[in-house]
């Protein structure tokens, strides 16, 4: 770790195959990240089960997102590339810090209210305290920053004050982490209704693009996106569908919007919507053939989880011991 770079902490959740929503907004920035600053990245397997997960797709979606990494670019070597379930501190640093974290706060967040609704019949205490998880994560890394898209604000914002909290308490033992939005916070929304976030769990199967689809697949969703009853490829108000697929072009093309118009000017939807397509496929090939390669080399997986799994201990193993010396336990 390099003293004078600052330390940066974020984790995807393993459900699910990440969406194109996913990669621009996520793991496409943190890889221009990783030489300016000390990344943690991971896997919040523990985060995930808050929901009911089975237990073989479960297994088998941690390790094709934590391959998922390696295949995007993220370099092991320069980079903590971890699973959060590898590193025991987490649950050990939640549970306290779930002792600095207020009812009443927990009650307010968003999501939880949104998860409740969503099942009913499993409204788990682990999803009312998965807010304090994931202070924890942030806190013991001492992370700086924090790259997060807009629906995890809140949490972190959470993170902010029970870290204000506890060395309110006991002096300076965590760094305040602050946001990370980069400029390029690319939000893709659904293809089939622009208006809403491209989601993970969205039961309309040509709402979402997963960075693994094929190319055929690729195209056809785009062919079949939602669009108006407009001829004109422009970001004029009220064309969401045709906004979205500016974006996504203009993110898989490094395109601007006013380039992208003079480039359809006169033409139809059909002949953009395919090029954005394409695009996208060409964005995200050399991505899915890096993963085949890594995913066929489980001895490389494993070494490079078990050399994150013990880079991530040693890092947070620091800050817990002294949340130990500090709320009073013994410790030898
Ligand atoms: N809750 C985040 C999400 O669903 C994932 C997450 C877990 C995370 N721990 C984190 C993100 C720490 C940033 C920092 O997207």
């Amino acid at each position: 770790m390099d003293e004078k770079k600052k330390n940066m902490l974020s984790l995807i959740q393993p459900t699910n195959t990440p969406h194109l929503g996913n990669y621009l907004g996520a793991m496409r920035n943190w890889v221009k990240l990783q030489n300016d600053y000390n990344c943690f990245f991971g896997i919040a397997d523990l985060h995930s089960i808050t929901v009911r997960q089975d237990p073989v797709k479960l297994r088998a979606q941690i390790k094709e997102s934590y391959a998922l990494l390696i295949a995007a670019g993220l370099d092991p070597e320069k980079s903590t590339l971890f699973i959060q379930g590898h590193n025991q501190n987490h649950a050990e640093l939640s549970w306290i810090l779930s002792c600095y974290t207020q009812f009443g706060e927990l009650s307010r967040m968003t999501q939880f209210k949104d998860k409740s609704e969503k099942h009913p019949d499993n409204i788990n205490a682990g999803l009312f305290t998965y807010p304090v998880l994931m202070a924890a994560d942030i806190l013991l890394y001492q992370a700086d920053l924090v790259p997060v898209g807009l629906d995890q604000k809140q949490h972190l914002e959470l993170a902010r004050n029970v870290c204000q909290r506890f060395n309110g308490i006991y002096g300076d033992v965590f760094t305040m982490p602050e946001p990370y939005i980069t400029k390029t916070t690319e939000k893709v929304m659904s293809l089939q209704e622009p208006t809403k976030k491209m989601s993970k769990s969205d039961e309309n199967l040509n709402a979402s693009v997963w960075v693994l689809d094929d190319r055929d697949t690729i195209i056809r969703k785009f062919k079949r996106a939602v669009t108006d009853s407009e001829t004109e490829i422009c970001a004029r108000e009220g064309k969401d569908g045709i906004i979205n697929l500016m974006s996504i072009y203009s993110a898989a093309s490094g395109k601007s919007f006013e380039d992208i118009e003079s480039e359809f000017k006169g033409k139809g939807y059909g002949e953009f919507k395919l090029a954005v397509g394409e695009a996208v496929a060409d964005m995200l090939a050399p991505m899915q053939n890096e993963f085949k390669r890594v995913s066929a080399d489980k001895s490389y997986l494993e070494q490079c989880m078990k050399n994150g799994a013990e880079k991530a201990f040693k890092t947070s193993r620091k800050t817990l011991s002294k949340v130990y010396k500090k709320v009073g336990f013994v410790t030898f």
